[in-house]
């Protein structure tokens, strides 16, 4: 199936990408395509509210940006993964930004997705998981999985092997 991973970290080789990296190597061995967006270097402005989108724009967005790179594969994909460091106990400001945008569209077409988390503490997850498990209801979509590393596990071959395991379980 085709796979999208949102990376919302501004660190290119950092903890997120490592775990994404580990995840796409499971996927891949079991003939899955998977894109990875990174959305933490990407220009993505946040929802201006202007509702452009639910008149004129017929579900199309009035910025045009690096969005454009992740409508079509909310819009493709079978299944997408959220994957961000904590940054103040929420998301990256930058994914923050992109899932604000999913508002063009309201319901992703993708109804499978998964949620692979690092921070420096443990127990910091709570109002990720909220939003995310909201967004699933909102949307009626399943989720596969959520996954989340501290600074005393990120890193571990004991993390990087349960998420490519994940990945080749799909
Ligand atoms: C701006 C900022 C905010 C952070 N906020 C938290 C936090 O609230 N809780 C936490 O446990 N770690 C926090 N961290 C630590 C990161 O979540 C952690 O180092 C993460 O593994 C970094 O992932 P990356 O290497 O993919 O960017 C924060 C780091 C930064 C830079």
């Amino acid at each position: 199936m085709k796979i999208t991973v949102l990376n919302g970290s501004p660190r290119t080789k950092g903890n997120t990408a490592a775990l994404i990296a580990a995840f796409t190597e499971g996927a891949e061995s079991k003939g899955h395509e998977v894109t990875v967006l990174p959305v933490g270097t990407m220009k993505i402005g946040g929802c201006r509210g202007c509702e452009y989108c639910h008149t004129k724009g017929g579900g199309t967005c009035v910025q045009k940006d690096d969005m454009e790179q992740v409508y079509p594969a909310l819009a493709e994909s079978e299944l997408v993964v959220l994957a961000s460091p904590v940054y103040y106990f929420g998301l990256t400001g930058q994914l923050q930004s992109a899932v604000s945008r999913f508002y063009a569209v309201m319901a992703p077409a993708a109804k499978k997705w998964a949620l692979i988390l690092t921070s420096g503490s443990p127990n910091v997850y709570a109002a990720i998981e909220a939003q995310y498990k909201g967004i699933l209801n909102f949307i009626q979509a399943q989720d596969l999985g959520i996954f989340e590393y501290n600074g005393k596990q990120v890193g571990t071959e004991a993390a990087l092997r349960e998420v490519r395991d994940f990945g080749a379980s799909l």
